[in-house]
């Protein structure tokens, strides 16, 4: 049946029928394969959520001892990648770095054996592993240094953090860290995850489809907003010019960044966690000023806007717990897709399963039958 009905952007439609997460907007409810987001943030690890997301079932103790062996021993990126990453300009945005990188990673596994299972545990593996070597080696390359190697003996999180810092984590940052991955892996139907479907549906290598999901997360409006969190926060300055500062937003009728969301209508239940991981930090190394900001703000948006709905989301606090781990407000979004990479392979793995390639229809709303007029009479 042919359905002509123009939706921008697609509102309403559904892209594909799917099993990997499920958002109750109106109860603040996430599930990753029926399980509670609040249930995975405390009792796993970004790297069993991975596996549960991808082959849909927790792991056993072996099988995870062996997807964890397999991911740490791909962490090393070829030579050649680092030498073309070295020829990347330091003022580029280190998301479009990631895009370059995961790209260039299909011209090495060029392969396409999307009926083969190994191939498809191979590139999990590969694109779990190197993305986070390659957003440090960018960090460290454009400031000048040489790449940090991968530590076999640490763990996801604590080896991608050192690998930033050529510091061995403190464990509670690891783990904070590793359960901010987990609160990021997976959310729907959403923009980078569309992306990612249609580039799978061609039946292209997952590499393609990871860089072009990258690509979709590097806009604005998708991926960026907890960096901009972190700047409103920097303009507010004091608790006391955060209801001024608020009361202009609403009369500018200018958007408050790090609040309101299409499908959560009550606060989104990963700012709560992001939330409570940021009060453990600061209980340890100290606190910071514009987390007290950011209380305020909750509290005055409650007031304000609480009855359109318009609570915080995912990137009001995350921001703050990555300034307060020392990483660098542009490397916020490559954070994101180091842990988003888990829900596109999840979604392209359920795409090839079922596979149509994506062929959608358009309203057409131009001319016909004009003739052609040659140049010199134009
Ligand atoms: C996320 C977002 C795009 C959702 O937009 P949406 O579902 O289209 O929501 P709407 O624009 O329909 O908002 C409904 C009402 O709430 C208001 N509203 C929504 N988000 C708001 C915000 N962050 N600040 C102030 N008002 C907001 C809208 O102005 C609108 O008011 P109106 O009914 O008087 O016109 C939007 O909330 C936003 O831009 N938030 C800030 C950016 C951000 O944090 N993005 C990260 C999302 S995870």
């Amino acid at each position: 049946m042919m359905v002509c009905e123009y939706q921008p952007g697609l509102e309403g439609i559904a892209a594909a029928q799917s099993s990997i997460s499920n958002v109750d907007g109106q109860k603040g409810i996430l599930e990753y394969r029926g399980i509670r987001i609040e249930e995975l943030a405390e009792k796993s690890t970004f790297l069993e959520t991975a596996y549960l997301l991808i082959w849909g079932q927790l792991p056993t103790s072996e099988e995870l001892k062996e997807f964890e062996h397999e991911v740490r021993h791909h962490r090393r990126i070829k030579y050649r990648i680092r030498d073309m990453m070295k020829c990347f300009p330091e003022s580029g945005h280190p998301m479009d770095a990631l895009q370059a990188s995961a790209a260039a990673l299909g011209l090495f596994y060029s392969r396409r054996d999307l009926h083969n299972p190994i191939y498809i545990r191979d590139a999990v593996v590969r694109l779990l592993a190197t993305i986070p070597t390659m957003v440090a080696a960018f960090q460290l390359m454009r400031k000048g240094n040489d790449p940090v190697r991968p530590r076999d003996d640490l763990d996801y999180s604590a080896n991608f953090l050192y690998m930033l810092s050529e510091k061995e984590p403190d464990p509670l940052a690891a783990r904070i860290f590793d359960v901010c991955l987990i609160l990021h892996a997976e959310h729907t139907m959403n923009a980078s995850t569309f992306s990612a479907r249609v580039t799978a549906s061609t039946l292209t290598d997952p590499y393609a489809v990871v860089a072009s999901a990258v690509g979709t997360l590097g806009g604005p409006l998708h991926g960026g907003a907890n960096e901009e969190v972190i700047q409103m926060l920097e303009e507010i300055g004091s608790i006391a010019n955060v209801r001024p500062y608020l009361e202009d937003c609403l009369q500018r009728k200018a958007k408050i960044m790090g609040f309101g969301h299409r499908v959560y209508k009550v606060k989104d239940p990963r700012a709560t966690i992001l939330q409570d991981l940021a009060q453990q930090l600061f209980a340890k190394f100290g606190s910071d000023k514009y987390y007290d900001i950011a209380v305020e703000m909750e509290r005055v948006v409650e007031e304000k806007l609480g009855h359109k709905g318009i609570y915080p989301n995912v990137d009001f606090y995350s921001g703050l717990v990555y300034a307060k781990l020392g990483i660098p407000t542009d490397l916020f979004t490559p954070i994101f897709a180091i842990a988003r990479v888990t829900g596109w392979l999840a979604h392209w793995k359920e795409q090839l399963a079922e596979n149509r390639i994506f062929r959608p229809t358009q309203v057409y709303n131009g001319l016909h039958e004009i003739a052609y007029t040659a140049i010199e009479e134009r």
